[in-house]
């Protein structure tokens, strides 16, 4: 079995992956959203201090499969320096008291394998990962050889629903709750402009919708709300949508998947599977629960490296708040 910690960002989590049968045996997580919506998003220092707390807790848990561990992971890149700190710090105790192997695992490939949990995997894939930290397509072709294809040049998807719902006071994360007050909005009424609509660039940009999103809720009242929502929701959908059409041109997607935990929005989904539509090709995604940040992503990546003899030496991982994919 292996052992896989997550405390990239504002969840804590742990969880013990079968490496034959690649089963779920264990997953527990903590999420630190309540903490943490007050502020209208996280708090580094704040989400640090919340995981030197429940990670111990939920690692308690763990200890009746403690002998049968072959090796143990942790999200190592990319993240927030302090929160990842907290995970990696008792990964390597435990690699140690239990002599036991250590694997630095990518947050990033983690929420690609978070496609395959108690499954095994298919490729090649292309992948549109979509969460708070990054908005990103890429081409998998397996483990290791992923590429970067098109990325956000500012914020991400998920992060402009958070700065959204902060301007509008609705609290964190912004993800659901703009989904929620779009549903009965008018995704029509207010005209914001499609980012990067005449560049011909393959890439992504949310700052500038952003901004048309604070203008419009500075010159409005309560009740325009769920309008605004609705249409900011339309226009960062179709701006993904108007980038992946002008990408697949070139690299028509056979097997196509949204991950992250932006994936979970409804009409984002919708929208995707209309785009998939001509060219017939199969649409994964995760399970609901699986989409927004766990450790059992981070465990089935490491069943895989584990398998393949990839190891990091106990020296050697550090935290590293940027990917390298
Ligand atoms: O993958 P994740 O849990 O953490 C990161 O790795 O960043 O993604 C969290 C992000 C947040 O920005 C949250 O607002 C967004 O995913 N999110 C959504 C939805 N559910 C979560 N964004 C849009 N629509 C949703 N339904
Ligand atoms: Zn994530």
């Amino acid at each position: 079995m292996i052992l896989s910690i997550e405390s990239s960002c504002d969840d804590s989590a742990i969880a013990i992956t079968d490496i034959k049968t690649k089963k779920l045996l264990f997953h527990k997580k903590i999420s630190q959203e309540l903490e943490h919506s007050v502020y209208g998003g996280v708090v580094p220092e704040l989400a640090a201090r919340l995981h030197a707390e429940a990670l111990p807790k939920i690692l308690a848990e763990c200890e009746p499969y403690f002998k049968e561990l072959k090796a143990v992971a942790v999200t190592s890149t990319p993240g927030l320096a302090v929160t990842l700190i907290e995970g990696v710090t008792m990964a390597k105790a435990i690699a140690v008291a239990l002599n036991i192997p250590l694997i630095g695992v990518n947050h990033l490939v983690g929420h690609i394998y978070s496609l395959f949990i108690e499954k095994e995997e298919i490729f090649p894939l292309t992948v549109l990962l979509v969460s708070g930290g990054h908005t990103q397509v890429m081409e998998v072709k397996n483990l290791t050889e992923i590429k970067s294809v098109a990325k956000s040049m500012d914020d991400s998807f998920g992060e402009s629903f958070d700065k959204v719902a902060k301007m509008m006071g609705l609290g964190y994360p912004g993800g659901p709750l703009i989904q929620e007050l779009a549903k009965n909005g008018d995704r029509k009424k207010y005209n914001f402009t499609i980012p990067l609509s005449q560049s011909p660039l393959i890439a992504f940009s949310y700052s500038g919708l952003k901004n048309a999103v604070r203008l419009a809720i500075e010159k409005s009242q309560k009740e325009d709300y769920k309008d605004i929502a609705a249409s900011f929701e339309h226009i960062a959908t179709a701006h993904l949508i108007q980038k992946l059409k002008k990408y697949f041109k070139t690299a028509p997607p056979k097997t196509f998947a949204i991950v992250g935990g932006a994936s979970a929005n409804l009409y984002l989904r919708c929208k995707i599977e209309e785009l998939l539509k001509p060219y017939s090709a199969v649409l994964l995604l995760s399970e609901l629960k699986y989409c927004s940040d766990n450790a059992a992503m981070i465990g089935r990546v490491a069943v895989e490296m584990h398998n393949q003899g990839i190891y990091t030496a106990l020296e050697g991982l550090n935290v590293s708040p940027k990917s390298e994919l």
